[in-house]
């Protein structure tokens, strides 16, 4: 095997601070298993934009797709940057550009006292995110702006074929993994055309897979039900907007943002993974952040590219640390963003997990 190759793109603030400590577990996992792994470093990001202009240079995406296997993203945003330009161009631009339809965001309680619910002791369910379309694809506009009778507009584009290779993706997953629901959840009494849509799709590819429950919740009660009894759920499949806020809040359920990974993936073709988390500016710099969603985000890549032995030992290495309270101070540690991963990769080289 000629061994990987990574793209990876620290970004911004905390993103920068993560990304380091991901490295260090990917680099303790090719010292460990003897598979190659090389790490090309790109420095996009708010720096580069305000510095030249530059936000993905042109050509990245060819690049991306001819040269890497998989791309590695810390987070994109800076108070500099007020309008976001620059992280819509990178982050947006590769998810689009790159065709990434699905955002994998998988929410695991790794220890029971990181879920703030009380009688909450497992969690492991899938969140499929459409990630192509929807309300992200901003096509809108502006007319008589700066006036009072300013008129702004944001169009929710949903197609056919985007709306069907999600849920076919979320139901597929649930059969090759043994997962015996799907959920998907939409706003279909009020947007009664684009979820109308989803409506239709999902029970027409519902009768592919008998064997996999499917059932629908409006978005609204989705959220409730998180709240109230999170272990129900399995496989979630929903929009681009819904699933980027109902993440936030499934991330809060396995211990805050912190933990929680992500991928960005189009099967079969060069795939982007981030933590979900983005570049918490007030923590940027002060070896506060906590490096495990960037680190579990890693693990979530190497099992995607064919690694899953790997994958697991990081995610060991991950729950070792938790249990020894090698944290940060957001769930509970006193250990700061840098000794958190070198605890982490420490694990890894003793062969702890
Ligand atoms: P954020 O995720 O950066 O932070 C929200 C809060 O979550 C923080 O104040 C902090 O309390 C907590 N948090 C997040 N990551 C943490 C970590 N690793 N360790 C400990 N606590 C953590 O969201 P925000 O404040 O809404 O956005 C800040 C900037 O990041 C904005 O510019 C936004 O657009 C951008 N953003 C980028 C991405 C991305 O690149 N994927 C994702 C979300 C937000
Ligand atoms: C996420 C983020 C992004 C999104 C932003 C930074 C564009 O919140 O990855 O969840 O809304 O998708
Ligand atoms: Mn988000």
């Amino acid at each position: 095997m000629s061994g990987l190759r990574i793209a990876v793109v620290p970004g911004d603030g905390i993103g920068v601070e993560v990304i380091a400590e991901a490295v260090r577990s990917l680099l303790a996992i090719q010292e460990t298993s003897g598979k190659r792994i090389d790490l090309i470093p790109f420095d996009w990001g708010a720096e580069r934009y305000l510095r030249e202009g530059v936000s993905l240079p042109p050509g990245s995406l060819e690049r991306l797709q001819s040269e890497f296997d998989a791309i590695l993203l810390g987070a994109m945003g800076d108070p500099r940057v007020p309008d976001n330009r620059h992280a819509a161009d990178i982050l947006l631009g590769m998810r689009f550009g790159l065709d990434l339809y699905v955002n994998y965001r998988p929410i695991k309680l790794l220890q029971e006292d990181l879920c703030p619910l009380k009688g909450v002791t497992k969690l492991d369910f899938v969140v499929f995110r459409e990630n192509t379309e929807g309300l992200y694809v901003m096509m809108g506009g502006h007319l008589k702006k700066g006036t009072k009778d300013e008129v702004a507009t944001e169009i929710d584009l949903n197609t056919r074929k985007g709306v069907e290779r999600i849920i076919r993706h979320a139901f597929a997953f649930a059969k090759d993994h043994g997962r015996t629901k799907v959920v998907m959840a939409d706003k279909s009494n009020v947007l009664i055309h684009a979820h109308d849509l989803w409506q239709r799709v999902f029970k027409e590819v519902a009768t592919e897979y008998p064997g996999v429950q499917a059932s629908h919740l409006y978005v609204d009660n989705l959220t409730l039900q998180l709240v109230r009894e999170p272990q129900q759920f399995e496989v979630i499949v929903t929009s681009n907007m819904f699933g980027d806020i109902v993440t936030d809040l499934a991330a809060g359920l396995q211990g805050g943002l912190g933990m929680a990974a992500s991928g960005n993936i189009h099967p079969g073709k060069v795939s982007l993974f981030e933590p979900v988390h983005g570049s918490a500016p007030r923590f940027a710099g002060k070896d506060v952040a906590n490096p495990m969603g960037a680190i579990l985000t890693a693990a979530l890549m190497l099992d995607h590219l064919g690694l899953p032995e790997e994958a697991r030992r990081i995610d060991n290495a991950v729950v070792g640390a938790l249990e020894a309270k090698e944290t940060t101070p957001d769930i509970g540690g006193a250990l700061g963003t840098k000794a958190v991963g070198g605890k982490i990769a420490a694990r890894l080289r003793a062969g702890a997990s």
